[in-house]
């Protein structure tokens, strides 16, 4: 009998192909897109949808600039892949304000002058919007005392923040007062919740580093 080939997978692109379309759901628009399969999601935001708020700096996912929220999560964009986000939803610094006006983040980074140049300011707003959901669904970090009871929201102390933003830097060395602005918007009662949600999350490389900002 002649051996048989493997059927394709019916949901891959087909063998050879260079571009895949995917549809990716960036600040609650779905986008139907056609991409070379190693187009990053950045380039993609910045590129192909001309969202520029998400900045590229070191592409190398060193810096945090680029952060955005997949699905919730906190990922650094040049490092996914946009064709293996495919059905993901996005939210860019372009996606935190509503219709109610700004982010409460938005409000305490203004309040407290937490920037200077402004370039790592939209992946530090995007960080710690994921941040804060983190804290408050009881994900430890490396400072989280023992003592805290599994599971139950984490107290975002100063050095919790600094811990947490760690993979977050700023080259004009605004991180006293990033520090203080988070901690402002962790205790404004209007703070909406970022859902998380599970898909895709293995393609998600999440933010946070061994960095320690001061
Ligand atoms: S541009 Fe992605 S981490 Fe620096
Ligand atoms: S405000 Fe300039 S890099 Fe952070």
């Amino acid at each position: 009998m002649e051996p048989t080939a493997s059927p394709p997978d019916a949901a891959g692109p087909p063998p050879g192909a260079t571009r895949s379309t995917v549809t990716l759901h960036v600040n609650g628009v779905p986008h139907r897109l056609t991409l070379d399969h190693r187009t990053t999601a950045l380039d993609a935001l910045r590129v192909h949808l001309g969202l520029t708020g998400t900045k590229k700096g070191c592409d190398h996912g060193q810096c945090g600039a680029c952060t955005v929220l997949v699905d919730g999560w906190r990922a650094n964009s040049c490092l996914l892949l946009a064709v293996a986000l495919d059905g993901s939803a996005l939210t860019t610094v372009e996606g935190l304000a509503d219709a109610d006006g700004l982010h409460p983040l938005q409000h305490a980074f203004m309040e407290r002058d937490a920037f200077q140049c402004g370039y790592c300011t939209p992946g530090q707003l995007c960080s710690a919007a994921g941040m804060l959901q983190e804290a408050a669904d009881g994900h430890p970090s490396h400072v989280t005392p023992d003592t805290v009871t599994p599971g139950a929201p984490v107290e975002l102390t100063a050095d919790e923040i600094r811990e947490r933003m760690s993979g977050n830097l700023c080259r004009c060395g605004a991180y006293p007062r990033i520090v203080e602005a988070i901690g402002d918007a962790t205790a404004h009662p209007a703070a909406p919740p970022v859902p998380h949600t599970v898909h895709g999350i293995g393609a998600v490389s999440v933010n946070g580093g061994g960095r320690t900002a001061s």
